[in-house]
């Protein structure tokens, strides 16, 4: 890790979902004491920081994405002195915090927006949103339905999302204003740095002209095509420069990373130039199949695209909106992306599913750039792939018609001790998302100090990963079988069936399973190998 204000260069960087990591209360809802009491163990791990999804005051109708006050702490998870300890905490142990920034639209429980209803058409309160007399437009909210609700009085608003978030309005220059006022509020208390929710969806065309393609944010566009009128708009990118600009004015390296699904690489560079954010997700990694050109290609245009502009490559596998890789990896190659998995659909291949996810992970720590894990993801986690449906929370079940089973399979609360209740989620036998039979294997306290487990696996690759500098390094295809070097490492990953040899005076450090009886790589295995 560089020691300096260029910390994120390199970063490992594990994301918490509050309310499924740790619940200090037993209420079943994981919370702000139960993220401290558990960040030692994030040390041990060997992470560099934290980024925490929203813990705002929130009606919880999309998991806390819709914020009703963005300056201070839902009671279910705290309040603003557990946030303080909690940063507070983290920096002693040389950690730091990233929080989550939700600037595309509040709840409708936010005072804005009731301020909005009572004040009627044509009041300055509806300009801080976007009301019409009328849908000017068919889109679809992301979450399946119309994009634009009617309130009492007659006029429409939109909202991308949920029908309770609605879209704010940036063209005004308060909600600019307020903005810049909140991130002072998390920056005066600590924070480390923001992660920005749908952060190519702030500015929408001007016209909000028609629009019948895909309202996907998640993949689904032609990348080829002009961006849709509600995404990747070319003035988000002065948003981002007036707070480049004021993280700027703090020391100690505050970072901006966006949640920007767009496409191609070179359109998502654009969001890390010097003078806007510093990092930003690579979805197109995440959705690679498990193919070695495949890979490649998009290793090699997500350096490129980059190092254009000069920032460091992010990578990704996981995360609480998309099924879990241990899960995805399960299903025959080629399998389109999934928006969740229920008891009848067809059950993925789970032992297949963690091999190749150990491989995919060791393959991914190995790249330079900084990384991005979710949690549970170094338990070798599966997807909640037989959650029964009246527990789904995630409003795109709903919205959807049940057309999408949604993203609740991904953030069932984690299990730290195997014959504890709630597997010592909690306290208590309580878990706001039922957690399977099976969770016991995978508990933390049957996997610390147990050659070969998965947490060993992710805890032994972060170590080697820094001693040999390799967020920092650079990348060499080898010819042969798919690998790399980074450094004095190979990479070497074996996604054919035959076993593949390594080459002569490789000395293996690493290796997500066993080698064969003959010291070959079998199948679906990632090695390091000193040379
Ligand atoms: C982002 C979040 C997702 C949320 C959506 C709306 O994509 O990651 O969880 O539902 O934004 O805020």
């Amino acid at each position: 890790m560089l020691r300096t204000d260029d910390w994120w260069r390199d970063a490992v960087i594990y994301q918490v979902y509050p309310r499924s990591f740790a619940d200090s209360d037993g209420d079943g809802m994981g919370d702000l004491p139960g993220i401290t009491s558990r960040l030692p163990q994030l040390k041990e791990l060997g992470v560099d920081a934290v980024w925490l999804s929203p813990f705002y005051p929130s009606p919880q109708h999309d998991a806390g994405y819709d914020v009703a006050d963005y300056r201070g702490v839902d009671r279910r998870f705290g309040d603003l002195g557990d946030a303080d300890k909690l940063i507070a905490e983290a920096h002693n142990l040389d950690l730091k915090i990233i929080v989550d920034l939700v600037p595309n639209h509040t709840s409708d429980q936010h005072e804005w927006f009731r301020a909005a209803l009572a004040a009627g058409p044509g009041s300055p309160e509806r300009e801080r949103y976007i009301f019409r007399d009328e849908p000017p437009n068919s889109w679809q909210s992301v979450f399946g339905g119309s994009a634009w609700e009617q309130v009492p009085d007659g006029q429409w608003y939109l909202h991308l999302f949920d029908v309770s978030q609605p879209d704010l309005n940036w063209g005004n220059p308060e909600v600019r204003a307020e903005f810049l006022d909140i991130l002072r509020f998390w920056l005066d208390r600590g924070v480390d740095g923001f992660r920005v929710d749908v952060a190519h969806g702030l500015v929408k065309e001007s016209n909000l002209a028609d629009w019948t393609q895909s309202s996907q944010i998640l993949g689904g566009l032609d990348p080829a095509g002009p961006p849709p009128p509600m995404w990747d708009q070319e003035g988000v990118h002065e948003i981002y420069r007036s707070w480049r600009a004021l993280l700027d004015e703090y020391q100690g390296g505050r970072i901006l990373v966006a949640e920007a699904w767009v496409a191609p690489a070179s359109r998502l560079a654009r969001y890390v130039r010097p003078d806007e954010m510093h990092q930003a997700f690579n979805f197109p990694y995440l959705e690679a199949q498990w193919r070695p050109a495949d890979l490649r290609a998009v290793i090699d245009e997500s350096l490129e695209a980059s190092g254009t502009v000069g920032a460091p490559t992010t990578w990704v596998l996981s995360n609480h909106d998309v099924v879990r890789h241990a899960t995805r990896l399960g299903y025959p190659v080629g399998t389109p992306r999934m928006h969740g998995v229920g008891a009848e659909d067809p059950q993925p291949d789970t032992a297949l599913g963690l091999r190749r996810a150990r491989a995919a992970t060791l393959l991914m720590l190995a790249l330079p750039g900084s990384v991005y894990l979710y949690q549970g993801e170094e338990l070798g986690l599966p997807e909640h792939t037989t959650m029964p449906d009246e527990f789904r929370e995630d409003p795109a079940w709903e919205r959807s018609g049940h057309a999408e089973r949604g993203r609740d399979g991904c953030r069932v609360p984690l299990p730290w001790e195997a014959d504890a209740p709630s597997y010592g989620f909690g306290p208590a036998d309580a878990s706001w998302l039922p957690q399977p039979a099976t969770w016991a294997e995978y508990a933390l306290d049957r996997q610390q100090g147990i050659p070969g487990s998965t947490w060993e696996l992710y805890r032994s690759a972060l170590e080697l990963r820094r001693q040999h500098g390799l967020g920092g390094g650079s990348l060499t295809w080898q010819d042969g079988p798919f690998s790399f070097r980074n450094r004095d490492l190979l990479v070497l990953t074996n996604f054919e069936e035959e076993p593949v040899e390594l080459p002569p005076g490789a000395r293996v450090l690493l290796s997500s399973e066993p080698l064969d009886g003959d010291g070959r790589v079998p199948a679906d295995v990632t090695v390091w190998a000193a040379l």
